[in-house]
């Protein structure tokens, strides 16, 4: 038995020192696998920072997109499709405004409450020398109209912000009278006021027109009448029937000649 004992008491005696050193390694042993996984934190952390640097930036745009989207188009609302555009120098060619003004409705009847507008279209050379009789003539009618101004490129208005025409301009090209960019000026005219919904009649004017009544009376009239105006009269001086050519009988007799100018309301 003592012999049995003895070589495990042997056994075990040498066993004592090795444990005590193991117990002694033991935090080392931590220690190290301490460090090491400190070591690695501050590798990954390194990496996820470069990741961040690299892609996260990106990432985070795209999240932080949809956050401020709706203030911009607001997608899910039907004011988005009826909201007039906000700034009328736009980048659009003349070919592309007209695509665009060239949209309608199938349907008739609005969805929300429409208050029809008159766009006064004013075709000018430069300065509106009677801005300040339109500014009064349309005061307090906000909401019953819009301004659209057709002005030479070379002209800089300057109209205070107080002022009826301020930021009225749309994107204009040199247009000559008794040519046919006259008319395309009138078509760009009618295009920008087409934009927007809520414009229902459409007045061409120019830089020497004048209000005749006052707003309620003529908003009224113009939105009662079911017909469009433009001038045309019987001139017998040499401006009118002067004009006539005999080749263009017998179609158009004389009788039927008139003579009138593009200034028109519709
Ligand atoms: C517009 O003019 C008419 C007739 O002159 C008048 O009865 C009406 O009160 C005027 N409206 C305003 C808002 O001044
Ligand atoms: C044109 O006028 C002449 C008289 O000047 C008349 O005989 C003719 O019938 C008219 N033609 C038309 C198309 O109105």
């Amino acid at each position: 038995m003592q012999s049995r004992l003895v070589p495990v008491e042997e056994g075990k005696d040498p066993t004592i020192p090795s444990r005590t050193n193991q117990t002694r390694a033991l935090p080392l042993r931590v220690l190290q696998l301490l460090v090491l996984f400190v070591a690695l934190c501050i590798v990954f952390s390194v990496i996820s920072m470069y990741m961040i640097r690299y892609f996260g930036v990106q990432s985070v745009v795209t999240t932080a997109k949809p956050t401020y989207q709706p203030c911009f188009e607001e997608p899910s609302s039907l004011d988005r499709w009826i909201r007039p555009p906000s700034n009328l120098l736009h980048t659009m060619s003349d070919k592309e405004l007209l695509w665009r003004a060239s949209f309608m409705p199938r349907i008739k009847t609005y969805p929300f409450r429409r208050v029809p507008k008159i766009a006064f279209m004013f075709l000018t050379k430069g300065p509106l020398p009677l801005a300040p009789l339109w500014d009064r003539f349309l005061k307090g009618h906000e909401g019953l109209y819009s301004i659209y101004v057709h002005s030479l490129p070379s002209f800089h208005a300057e109209f205070p912000s107080s002022s009826v025409f301020y930021k009225r301009q749309i994107p204009s090209k040199v247009a000559e009278w008794g040519r046919m960019s006259m008319c395309d000026a009138e078509r760009r005219l009618i295009a920008n006021a087409l934009l927007d919904v809520y414009n229902e009649r459409f007045i061409l004017l120019s830089e020497s027109c004048i209000p005749v009544y006052n707003f309620s009376i003529i908003y009224h009239y113009i939105m009662r009448s079911k017909y469009s105006f433009i001038g045309a009269f019987d001139d017998p001086g040499p401006f009118g029937r002067g004009r006539y050519n005999e080749n263009m009988a017998p179609e158009v007799n004389i009788t039927k000649w008139r003579k009138g100018s593009q200034w028109f309301e519709s």
